[in-house]
C-alpha cells in the first residue's frame, strides 16, 4: 500500500542537523524555550491539578469561563472582544490547521510571507492547501512588499486567505496602521480571509494596533495562545479570535465550533488553570521583556564596531545578525560548531533569501547570552 503524498516530507537530517548531533554540547543560541531559560511556574503548573477537572463537560468552543479570562486579557490591552468570538484549540498550530480546513478546500491557496516562521509549509500541505509565497522587503526592514503581494492575489485565482505574523518571526517587524489598511482593502477587493498570527504581539517594541481590535469588514482571524503569552508552552493552549462583519463572523464561528467538536484537544485541567495564569500573566510578560531588551542590548554593544550588523527589530523573541559574506552561512555555522560550540540558525532555515544572515534567540539567561554572543563575534572577527 502506499501513504499519503501530502504525509512524504523529506526526514533526513540535513548537514547542519548532523553537524551538532556529532558536537556534543553546545551552547544553543538557538533555544526558544522558555521552561529551559528560567521561566519555569511551578504555581502555574500546580493549577492543573483543580479537582473539578474530574468531571468531563466539554464545550467544543472552550470553556466560557477560559473565554472570559481571555477576553480581561485583552481588555487590559484596551482590546475589547468578548468570550463569544473566541475558540480554543490546543495550540496556535492546531487552530492553523481548523483554519486552513475552514477556509480551504483542497488544492486552495492561502498567501503567506516569505521570510517566514518554517512550520508554516507543513501546517499547509497536511491540510492539502497550497501556500504562496508574498516578498517581505529586507531594505525596507522586511515590510510587506504589497504591490507583489496584490500581483500574486490577482495571480491566484484559487487564493482563500491572507496570512501575516505580527511581529513577524524571525524579522521582528510589525504590520504598521497603514499596511494593515492596504492588506484589509486587498483582502476586500478580492473576497479573502485575513489570518493574522500574533503569538508575539505582547513582546513588540514599537507602536502597532492588535487585528483583534480592528473594527473591519473583512473576516479576521487572530491567533495567539499561553505559549508564548504565558510562556508556558507545555500547557497547551491556544485560541483564535474571530473578527468581521456579523453574518460571515457568526457562520465562521459555528463552523469552527463543529471543527473543534470533532477533536476535543484542549484538555479541562488547562482551561481550568488558565483564568489564574492569564490573570497574573503581566509581570511574567514583565520580567521577559526585560530580559530581551537586556540581551538585545548585549548584543548590539558586543557588535558595535565590529564586521558584524544586528538588524532592527520592533518585537520578538529573535535577532537577525548580519556577518561578514566571506564564508557560506553553512561555513560560519560550523566554524562557531567546531571551534567555539556555539549553535546559531542559519536565515534560509526562515527563507531569508541572502547569505550572510543568523537568527539568534533573546530569550537566554544574561550569563549565558552574553558568553555566548562575545565568543561569536570574536570568532567571526578573527575569521572573517
Ligand atoms: C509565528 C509563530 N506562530 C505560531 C507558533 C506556534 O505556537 P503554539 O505553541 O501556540 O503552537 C510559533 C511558535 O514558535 C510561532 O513562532
Amino acid at each position: 500500500m502506499s501513504l499519503s503524498r501530502r504525509s512524504g516530507f523529506p526526514r533526513l537530517p540535513n548537514a547542519l542537523a548532523r553537524l551538532v548531533a556529532e558536537a556534543g554540547p553546545l551552547l544553543d543560541l538557538t533555544s526558544s524555550n522558555p521552561t529551559k531559560w528560567g521561566f519555569t511556574q511551578p504555581n502555574a503548573v500546580a493549577g492543573l491539578a483543580n479537582p473539578k477537572g474530574s468531571r468531563y463537560a466539554p464545550d467544543p468552543r472552550g470553556a466560557l469561563d477560559t473565554r472570559e479570562a481571555i477576553s480581561r486579557y485583552y481588555a487590559r490591552r484596551d482590546v475589547a472582544l468578548g468570550p463569544e468570538r473566541l475558540v480554543l484549540s490546543a495550540s496556535s498550530s492546531e487552530a492553523y490547521g481548523w483554519l486552513f480546513k475552514l477556509l480551504c478546500d483542497p488544492g486552495e491557496v492561502v498567501l503567506a510571507p516569505e521570510p517566514s516562521y518554517p512550520l508554516f509549509p507543513f501546517l499547509a500541505a497536511l491540510e492539502g492547501v497550497s501556500l504562496t509565497p508574498y516578498p517581505l522587503v529586507r531594505a525596507d526592514g522586511f515590510r510587506i512588499d504589497l504591490p507583489a503581494l496584490r500581483a500574486r492575489i490577482e495571480a491566484e485565482p484559487r487564493a482563500r486567505a491572507v496570512l501575516v505574523v505580527h511581529p513577524a518571526n524571525p524579522t521582528g517587524t510589525l504590520v504598521a496602521d497603514d499596511e494593515r489598511d492596504a492588506l484589509l482593502e486587498l483582502c476586500r477587493a478580492h473576497d479573502l480571509a485575513l489570518i493574522a498570527d500574533e503569538v508575539f504581539f505582547d513582546y513588540r517594541t514599537g507602536h502597532a494596533s492588535s487585528f483583534a481590535g480592528t473594527d473591519t469588514d473583512v473576516l479576521t482571524f487572530v491567533l495567539s495562545g499561553l505559549s508564548k503569552v504565558a510562556l508556558l508552552p507545555q500547557l497547551k493552549l491556544g485560541w483564535t479570535a474571530v473578527c468581521g462583519p456579523e453574518a460571515l463572523r457568526v457562520e465562521a464561528l459555528d463552523r469552527l465550533e463543529l471543527i473543534a467538536d470533532c477533536y476535543l484537544g484542549v484538555t479541562t485541567a488547562v482551561q481550568l488553570a488558565a483564568p489564574a495564569i492569564l490573570d497574573a500573566v503581566d509581570p511574567w510578560q514583565d520580567t521577559l521583556r526585560a530580559r530581551l531588551h537586556h540581551n538585545r542590548a548585549r548584543l548590539l554593544a558586543h557588535c558595535a564596531d565590529t564586521a558584524l550588523t544586528v538588524m532592527p527589530s520592533e518585537g520578538g523573541w529573535y535577532a537577525l545578525v548580519e556577518l561578514p559574506r566571506t564564508r557560506s552561512d553553512d561555513a560560519w555555522i560550523e566554524l562557531l560548531v567546531r571551534e567555539e560550540a556555539i549553535a546559531v540558525q542559519p536565515g534560509y532555515f526562515y527563507d531569508i533569501a541572502e547569505p550572510g544572515t543568523v537568527v539568534l534567540s533573546l530569550l537566554l539567561s544574561p550569563e549565558v547570552f552574553d558568553d555566548a554572543v562575545g565568543r561569536l563575534v570574536a570568532c567571526v572577527t578573527a575569521n572573517a
